[in-house]
Formats: structure tokens, C-alpha cells, sequence
């Protein structure tokens, strides 16, 4: 909604003064660091973080012949001067590049010798004093050792990523170790970089923080794709209390009723024949007494043999979730939206960040089986509100990145991705194209008619655009991220508002060149009538929805919101090709190590 309160000059005025700031805020932060006033936990140990040497404005050289502690893993280690001294480069994550360690024999003797600190990936604490390099030096300060406070040995013949570059898939095998690498540490302070742009993003423009729960009752996709939380399968194989019966012991016991019903008849008959007889009135009683022993028996066998394999069953043979944990079925969640909606309709604008599931059996390179995902709701908002909201966070990540990250994507742009680093600036620099459904299918369909693309899954108005469909949209056709949005009802969640043509719902889908689809996300349906109309058409319970319902009956609003999955936007920003390298341990259908 174009309701700014002040003059373009005016907003343009107060971009730059937020500009100056921000300026000022980056030069004090150099500053602070290099009078080392900043972050105590970073000199625990006495140590310096290299970061704090290399990255401020004078490149260490403010620091020069200063006495200091630096730790970390070496690099590449090697002895030179015939065995005289050695040159370590250091690496302690705090940025992408080494401190170079000079270290002379003797200084090493404590140790083992040089030969014990040159492995890759042995981990040292050295005290030295900084030294200005040689002119032409690619770093303008080195360390010269003068104590090696702390040595962690590694052994070259047994250390799994040795130097050379090792594959991606290798490397996921070595979860533990691959942080150590350039590559997975670059990818680290990105991830990093990006939750942080993301929270003051939010938090710069009023959101809310809010934490939704991560196990749940609702699917909020309506999509079946959940994984499931229970404690009733770990008691599955412990031993019944009581063995279940075979169906032969179950058929006797149940013809023992039968008969036992039949003598309790016949004594009630005889004992009311004969009403003075004492005797058959006792055998009536006791008759009567062995029946329901043996119902009694036969319940519990019945009961026995419905459990049988460790699972409570009901009567009619179907789990019995009330002796599960939640006492009905739960499920690690899919999406934090509909909990986001509840308080945005409360507190109007918020956003949630934090892990999702989804259980498909997808085995791409663009799926997680856990991921992260950031879900803006706000109040009073409409589609296109949501459309630029989406855009002005994506935008405001990549600037950040190319910001404050620039060693790392310098990095990632010589070995990984050519393109990583316009791309971002072209992300920043300019506005996304909005494209709807209808227009997007026609242009496909327009590709395919002359004959420039053939596409696996043909194209036409109603199908779900696949993967190929919309990388092509932003590659090929746009070459810039688009917004495709009034999607066909019948492909759309149920909470989507539904548009006056009846046919499609007010849905949004970002795609981005290298990922596709990045966010999803919609102006949600406020009408309380056409909601539950939306819930029956989908043939999903309308009882697990009675809050959510409840939102549109007291006090609805206008809202939207979106999910951007996190990785996505890390696998844009490096360029990386796979998205179980973006996130530090991934979990896929058959991998959850670590
Ligand atoms: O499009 P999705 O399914 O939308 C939702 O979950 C909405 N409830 C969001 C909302 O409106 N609050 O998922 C949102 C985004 C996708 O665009 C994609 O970037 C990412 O989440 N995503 C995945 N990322 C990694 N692995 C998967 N299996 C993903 N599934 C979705
Ligand atoms: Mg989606």
C-alpha cells in the first residue's frame, strides 16, 4: 500500500542519514576492535581473534609489535629455512582469512619440534609479537611465535580431508570435520550473516519475534507430509503383560462363554421351576458366577490380542491415541504459520523463525527434510503489502551479505560460483518483476509453441508450476527474481484468500535464478463463510481448525504473510549447488547422522 506519510525527498533524506549511520556503526565497530574493547569471550585464553587483527581498517598494522595470543587450526603448515623455522597458516573462523605464524626451532622444541605443528588441522595457541611483512606481502602482518601456549596433535596419516579439494559429498560423510574447510567455514558466516540481516530486518521495522511451537496437532499444509511424534513405539517391543492369545485359544474361550451362557439358562430354568428347591438355586448362582469369570477372561484376552505387537488399540481396531504422550496424534510441525496468524491477529505484525519438517520423500537437490524457515504475518496487509515485503527482505539480505560478508563471497565467487557476486548486487540493486499465474503459464506456453524449450512436464493453465517451469520463468525469460502470484485455487492451501474470480486465490510465489521457488505465502482468507467452505472442499475436518475459525469471528482483519526457506536463500546467496551444504548437519529420507 503506497501510504507513506512524507514526500519522496523527505524518505530519500532519511535513507541517507540511515545510510551515515550506518557507516559510523561499521568504521566504531573497527575501531573498538582494534583497541580490543570489544567481546571479552574473544580473548578467553588471552587469545586475539584473527579477525580482529586482519579486519580492522589498518589490517593489523595499528597492532605491530604488540605482544598477542593466537589460536586456531593450522591450514597448511610448512618448514622452511632447512628445518630452521616453519610457517603456519592459522585459521580461527572468526573470518575467511589465516593469520600466517612464524615459528622458529627452538620456539618449537617444547613441543616436539616443528614437525608437530604443521599437520593440517592441528590446533595451536601461540603468543607472539605481530611483525609488519615484507612489501608485496598479500597480508601486511604476520606473527612471530614466541611461546606455543597450547599444541592439539594431528596425525597427517590419519587426518580424513587431507589438503586437496575434496568432494561435496565426501565431505557431508565428514560432517563434523568440514567445518574446518574454506568452503563449509565461508558458507558458516554467511548462514550467520543472514540470520542476523533477517532479525534486524524485523525487528528494524516493528515485527515481533515470536517463537510457535514445534510439535502440533495441525497440518498446516493439509499436505500429509508430517512427521509424526510418539512415545507409544518404544514400548512395542517390551513384553505384554499379559501374552496375547492365538486365535485358537481366543475361538475356545469364546465357545466356553457360549456353552457357560447356555448352563446358566438351563440352571435359571430349573431353579425357576422349582422355587423351593435351595439347591438348584445355588447351582443357578454359581453357574452364573463361573459366566462372568470367563467374560471377564475372555475381555481381557480379547483386549490382549487387540494389543497385540505393542500398540493400544481401541474396540474397533485402530490405535488408541489417548495413551500416547499428547494423548492425540502429533507431529513435528511443517510451518509456524497458522500459530503466527493467532498472534498477528492480536499483535499485528510478527514473524517466527525458526526449524520445520516435512516429511517427503524428496531426494533433490533444493529439499531438506529439516529446515529453517522465517514466516512474516502481519495485520492489515494485503497481497501486494506481502509481495513488497517479501521483496524488501530478500533485497535487504543480499545487501547485507555483500556488506559484511565480502572476504567470504570473494571466495565463493573465484571457486564456486562466477556469477555469486553480480548476482547479489543485482538482487539489491533492483525491483522484482511481479508476473501472475495466467501470465506466467501463457509465457510458457508461448516457449513451448515455438519450439524454443521442451519441458518434462507439459505446461497449461491449472497445473502446478514445476521446478523446470519456474527456473526457466527466472533464468531464462525474466533473468531476475519474479513474483508469480493469483494462483488456481485447487493447487493452493486452504487458508488462501479466495480472489472475486472465484477460480484463483490471492497467492505468492517468489522464484529466484539458481533455486526457483524461494518463498511462498498468500493474503489469508478472512471470511469466515468462504473459510469454512474452503476447509469442507478440501474434505479436511473442520474440528482441528475451531481456533483458527475462531480468529474470523472475533474481530477478523485483513493479514498476509509468507515462509522463506532459509536455505533457499543461503544456496542463492553462495551459489552453491546443493542445499545439504548449507545447513550444518542435514537431515534427508535415509540420513539423519550426527
Ligand atoms: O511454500 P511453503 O510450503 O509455504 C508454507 O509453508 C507457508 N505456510 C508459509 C507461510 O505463508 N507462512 O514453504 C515456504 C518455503 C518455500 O518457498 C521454500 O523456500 C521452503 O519453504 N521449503 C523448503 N526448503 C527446504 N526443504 C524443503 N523440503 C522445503 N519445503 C519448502
Ligand atoms: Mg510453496
Amino acid at each position: 500500500m503506497a501510504t507513506a506519510n512524507g514526500s519522496s525527498a523527505a524518505l530519500e533524506e532519511v535513507e541517507a542519514l540511515r545510510q551515515q549511520l550506518e557507516s559510523l556503526q561499521t568504521t566504531l565497530r573497527k575501531k573498538e576492535a582494534e583497541l580490543e574493547t570489544v567481546a571479552p569471550y574473544n580473548r578467553t585464553y588471552g587469545r586475539t581473534m584473527v579477525a580482529t587483527v586482519l579486519e580492522s581498517d589498518s589490517q593489523g598494522l595499528s597492532l605491530v609489535g604488540k605482544t598477542i595470543r593466537v589460536g586456531g587450526w593450522v591450514k597448511t603448515g610448512r618448514e622452511a629455512g632447512a628445518g630452521a623455522f616453519a610457517f603456519l597458516e592459522v585459521n580461527d573462523g572468526s573470518c575467511f582469512q589465516n593469520i600466517q605464524v612464524m615459528v622458529e626451532k627452538a620456539v618449537a622444541e617444547e613441543v616436539g619440534g616443528l614437525k608437530s605443528l604443521t599437520p593440517t588441522s592441528t590446533c595451536v595457541l601461540i603468543e607472539g609479537v605481530l611483525a609488519e611483512t615484507p612489501e608485496g606481502t598479500k597480508q601486511k602482518v604476520e606473527l612471530k611465535a614466541t611461546k606455543v601456549v597450547h599444541l592439539g596433535s594431528t596425525d597427517p596419516a590419519e587426518y580424513p580431508l587431507a589438503k586437496k579439494k575434496q568432494s561435496f559429498e565426501f565431505l557431508r560423510e565428514k560432517a563434523h570435520l568440514r567445518p574446518r574447510t574454506n568452503t563449509i567455514g565461508a558458507v558458516a558466516r554467511i548462514r550467520n550473516a543472514l540470520a542476523y540481516a533477517t532479525h534486524r530486518f524485523f525487528q528494524e521495522q516493528g515485527f515481533l519475534y515470536v517463537h510457535t511451537p514445534i510439535v502440533t496437532a495441525s497440518d498446516c499444509e493439509g499436505a500429509g507430509e508430517m512427521f509424526q511424534v510418539t512415545t507409544l513405539l518404544s514400548k512395542v517391543d517390551e513384553e505384554p503383560e499379559v501374552p496375547p492369545p492365538s486365535p485358537e485359544e481366543l475361538a475356545a474361550l469364546r465357545s466356553q462363554v457360549a456353552a457357560q451362557g447356555e448352563a446358566v439358562k438351563a440352571a435359571k430354568t430349573a431353579a425357576a421351576a422349582n422355587k423351593e428347591d435351595k439347591e438348584a438355586a445355588a447351582k443357578s448362582k454359581a453357574e452364573v458366577g463361573t459366566l462372568l469369570k470367563l467374560k471377564e477372561q475372555l475381555t481381557k484376552a480379547e483386549e490382549a490380542a487387540r494389543n497385540a505387537g505393542g500398540l493400544p488399540r481401541t474396540a474397533d481396531g485402530k490405535v488408541d491415541y489417548s495413551k500416547d504422550f499428547f494423548s492425540k496424534p502429533s507431529y513435528l510441525t511443517v510451518s509456524g504459520q497458522l500459530n503466527g496468524e493467532y498472534y498477528a491477529c492480536a499483535l499485528s505484525n510478527i514473524y517466527t523463525f525458526g526449524p520445520t519438517f516435512r516429511a517427503e520423500n524428496s531426494h533433490t537437490a533444493r529439499h531438506l527434510a529439516e529446515f529453517w524457515m522465517i514466516e512474516p504475518e502481519m495485520a492489515f496487509c494485503d497481497l501486494a503489502d506481502d509481495m513488497q515485503c517479501a521483496e524488501d527482505y530478500v533485497r535487504f539480505c543480499c545487501r547485507h551479505i555483500l556488506d559484511n560478508c565480502r572476504p567470504d563471497l570473494e571466495f565463493i565467487n573465484g571457486m564456486i560460483d562466477k556469477g555469486a557476486i553480480a548476482r547479489l548486487e543485482q538482487v539489491a540493486n533492483s525491483p522484482f518483476k511481479r508476473v501472475s499465474y495466467t501470465e506466467a503459464v501463457e509465457l510458457l506456453e508461448g516457449v513451448v509453441a515455438s519450439g524454443e524449450k521442451k519441458f518434462e512436464y507439459p505446461v497449461s493453465w491449472g497445473i502446478d508450476l514445476q521446478s523446470e517451469h519456474e527456473r526457466y520463468l527466472t533464468e531464462e525469460i525474466f533473468k531476475q527474481p519474479i513474483i508469480v502470484y493469483n494462483y488456481p485455487k485447487e493447487i493452493k492451501a486452504f487458508y488462501m484468500r479466495l480472489n472475486d474470480d472465484g477460480k484463483t486465490v490471492a497467492a505468492m510465489d517468489v522464484l529466484v535464478p539458481k533455486v526457483g521457488e524461494l518463498v511462498g505465502g498468500s493474503q489469508r482468507e478472512d471470511r469466515l463463510d468462504v473459510l469454512t467452505q474452503r476447509i469442507a472442499e478440501s474434505g479436511m475436518p473442520m474440528e482441528p481448525y475451531a481456533a483458527y475459525l475462531d480468529l474470523r469471528k472475533y474481530g477478523t482483519v485483513p493479514h498476509s504473510g509468507f515462509g522463506l526457506g532459509f536455505e533457499r536463500l543461503i544456496l542463492f546467496a553462495t551459489g552453491l549447488d546443493n542445499i545439504r551444504d548449507v545447513i550444518p548437519f542435514p537431515r534427508w529420507p535415509g540420513n539423519a547422522a550426527y
